[in-house]
Formats: structure tokens, C-alpha cells, sequence
């Protein structure tokens, strides 16, 4: 009798899974929320590097919560997309100000908090306290349409659909493991351009496998290629505002806690790429809550 593709699955992430990863020997939720904001937009490496000293600075809700802006910032150095920090600080202040710390695990109430979308939400219940749900990423996204529905382009499920079939597929009582070993599949074998389909435990079941490994990497090429056609096509990094705001950031992390620069002396150390206005600039960032202008200059906020 053929073993059930879940089976094959776990039994493939207990040998080759990631499950020694920090955030996955924990089931405190803090630390399940900080590794989920840092890795929605960072590559696992790089986590791995900053997550436990961001830890070690900030080990509690309540500690980030009472915690400066600026020195969130700074703990931040080294994972980009700095609006993660101030929007965990945000979450952090919600969690202690609503729930005197306590994270709570239903969808609604999670969903109420700020800076918690679907996913976060589907990854706390499933990482922090083990309740059947699924986190569809993109990565699981693309596994769950090969699994099940084929070659992903063009695409011949939705994203509700999707999101029904990896319900479907979900062992209960497995959602942590499960999960991870979803993931980890989609990072080392059923990867975007080169999947390795002859190492893969669950290639039985698979719907996209029969395709053939270059014609699914074909297909998600495809599918890659439509997707970049859309309404943003993508600038080079070094064009972009968010490297620009990086920069900014870099300049500021480096002075002393409190320290203050000039806008002449800020705007003569950042590269500013053409097209931009540096007064817009940090004018956004100072929205978003990153930096304030007063009357010595410019520093975190
Ligand atoms: N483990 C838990 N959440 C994860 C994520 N978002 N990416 C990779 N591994 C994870």
C-alpha cells in the first residue's frame, strides 16, 4: 500500500528538515513573532545571524514594548526593510497594552493587532501554539499548486484554493512540524527554478511532477515572467527609495544613542540616486515613524 504523501513528508523533515532552527525550538510566542517578522522579507541565513542578539536585547513583549524606537532600529541592523522593527514595536505596545503581554491564539483577535496579516496570523497558531492551521507563504504556495493542481502557469487554482487544499492536505495535530516541513521543502527541493523532483518524498502523489523537472522549471519561469510584467516592474536595488532610506538608516545607526546630523551633512554621506528628493524622502520616513527632523537636525526616532 502506498504511505500517505504526509507520512513521506514528515518523515523526510525528522532526516533533512531544518527543525534545529531557533525559532523552531521554542513555542513561546514572542520569539515566534519575532522570527516571523524578520523572516517575512530576509533570507534565512541572515535571521539566523541577527535573531538571537535581537533576543538577547529585547527577550519579551514587554521589554520591546517599554523599549526606545532608536535602539529597536539599531537591533534591526543587517535585515533591510527597516518598517518591520517600528511595526513590531507597534505589535509589541498592542500586545502588552490589550493582553498585559499575552498573546493570544484566535485568528480574529489575532488579525485585530497591528502589523498581523493572514499569514503571520496562520504562522503564530501554527508555530506558537500548535493549532491546526496553515501558513501559505509564497513558498508554500507554489508547492501546494504543484502538488495538487500541476504546472503553475498558467496558474489553474486560486489563491482561496490553494489555501483549501493545504487545509486539505494538513495533518491534525502535526500543524507545527507540518508547516516547517513545508517550507523547508520549498526552500531545498521544490524550489521556483530548479526542482529537484528525483529527491522529492512526496513526488508519488505529485500532481506537476509526471511534467518533468525542466518543464515545471519552465512553467514557474512563466509564471515568474507574467508576475514581473504586472503594475510594478521591477528598478535595480540601487534605484530604489527603500535602498535610499537604507542608507539614511545606516548614516543614523552609526551615530551615538541620541546623536544628530545635519540634512547638509546627511544628504553629502548617502548617494542619492537621481529622481529623488531627499527632503520627500525623509519626509516619508518620518511618517513611518523611523526618524524626526527638529530644530539640531535630523535622528532616529
Ligand atoms: N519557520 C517558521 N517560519 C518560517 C518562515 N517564515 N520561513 C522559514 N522557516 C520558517
Amino acid at each position: 500500500m502506498q504511505r500517505s504523501p504526509n507520512t513521506e513528508l514528515l518523515d523526510w523533515y525528522g532526516i533533512h528538515g531544518r527543525a534545529t532552527l531557533p525559532w523552531r525550538t521554542t513555542r513561546d510566542p514572542y520569539r515566534v513573532v519575532v522570527s516571523e517578522f524578520m523572516l517575512q522579507q530576509t533570507q534565512v541565513e541572515r535571521v539566523v545571524a541577527a535573531y538571537q542578539r535581537f533576543i538577547d536585547f529585547y527577550p519579551t513583549f514587554e521589554a520591546l514594548a517599554s523599549a526606545a524606537r532608536a535602539d529597536i532600529v539599531r537591533a534591526w541592523k543587517g535585515l533591510g526593510y527597516n518598517m518591520r522593527a517600528v511595526r513590531l514595536h507597534e505589535l509589541a505596545c498592542a500586545v502588552v497594552s490589550q493582553y498585559a503581554g499575552a498573546m493570544p491564539s484566535g485568528v480574529e483577535q489575532l488579525r485585530a493587532l497591528p502589523g498581523i496579516g493572514p499569514y503571520t496570523a496562520a504562522a503564530i497558531r501554527a508555530f506558537a501554539f500548535e493549532i491546526d492551521d496553515v501558513a501559505v507563504d509564497v513558498n508554500l504556495r507554489r508547492v501546494v499548486h504543484r502538488l495538487r493542481f500541476g504546472l503553475e502557469h498558467p496558474p489553474k487554482a486560486s489563491a482561496n484554493e490553494i489555501d483549501g487544499a493545504a487545509r486539505a492536505l494538513l495533518p491534525g495535530g502535526r500543524a507545527h512540524d507540518w508547516n516547517s516541513a513545508m517550507m523547508d521543502l520549498g526552500a531545498t527541493i521544490c524550489t521556483a527554478r530548479v526542482p529537484k523532483c528525483m529527491q522529492c518524498p512526496v513526488r508519488p502523489a505529485c500532481a506537476a511532477a509526471p511534467h518533468g523537472e525542466a518543464e515545471i522549471a519552465r512553467s514557474a519561469q512563466l509564471r515568474l515572467a507574467a508576475k514581473r510584467q504586472g503594475p510594478q516592474a521591477k528598478l535595480p536595488f540601487l534605484k530604489t527609495r527603500r535602498y535610499v532610506r537604507g542608507r539614511i538608516l545606516d548614516q543614523l545607526r552609526a551615530l551615538e544613542p541620541g546623536g544628530v546630523l545635519r540634512p547638509a551633512d546627511l544628504v553629502a554621506r548617502v548617494e542619492l540616486t537621481r529622481g529623488y528628493s531627499f527632503d520627500e524622502i525623509v519626509d516619508g520616513m518620518e511618517r513611518d515613524g523611523l526618524v524626526v527632523r527638529d530644530l539640531g537636525g535630523i535622528r532616529l526616532r
